[in-house]
């Protein structure tokens, strides 16, 4: 089998794993290195003390659990985007001064670049 088929096989396999989980399409889809790049460097500053350098779950200053990142496939990037923004409205602070929309969806191509990654083990 030539390579290029290999590859195309593999990401039939993703996509098809994705949406037997009944993940949003988001998550297969094509990212820009270098807002993955950018992404993974404001993901490490901003998110990381909580939810983990590898984006498996940790625990919020107060001792309060912070869920894994890296099983969220379900919802869309909007969605993502808007509770990065917004906060949890509990455990979680708003972004929106902090960080720029540009800045946010940098941080979800990152983590939409490690869920495909466990997608396809
Ligand atoms: C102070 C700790 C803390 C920081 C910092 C933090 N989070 Fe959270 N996050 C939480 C907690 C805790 C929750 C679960 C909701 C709650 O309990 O308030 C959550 C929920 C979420 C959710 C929703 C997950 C779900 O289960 O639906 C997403 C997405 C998320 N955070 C992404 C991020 C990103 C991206 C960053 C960095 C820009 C970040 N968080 C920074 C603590 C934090």
């Amino acid at each position: 089998m030539t390579r290029r088929l290999l590859t195309m096989l593999s990401a039939i396999l993703v996509v098809a794993a994705a949406c037997s989980a009944g993940a949003s399409p988001d998550v297969t889809k094509l990212r820009d290195p270098a807002s993955v790049a950018a992404g993974t460097a404001l993901y490490q500053a901003n998110c990381a003390a909580c939810h983990g350098t590898d984006l498996g779950g940790g625990r919020t200053p107060d001792g309060g659990l912070a869920p894994a990142l890296a099983a969220k496939v379900g919802p869309s990037d909007a969605v993502l985007i808007e509770t990065v923004k917004r906060g949890s409205g509990f455990a979680m602070p708003s972004f929106a001064t902090q960080l720029t929309d540009e800045e946010i969806a940098s941080i979800i191509d990152y983590v939409r670049s490690v869920q495909v990654e466990q997608l396809e083990e």
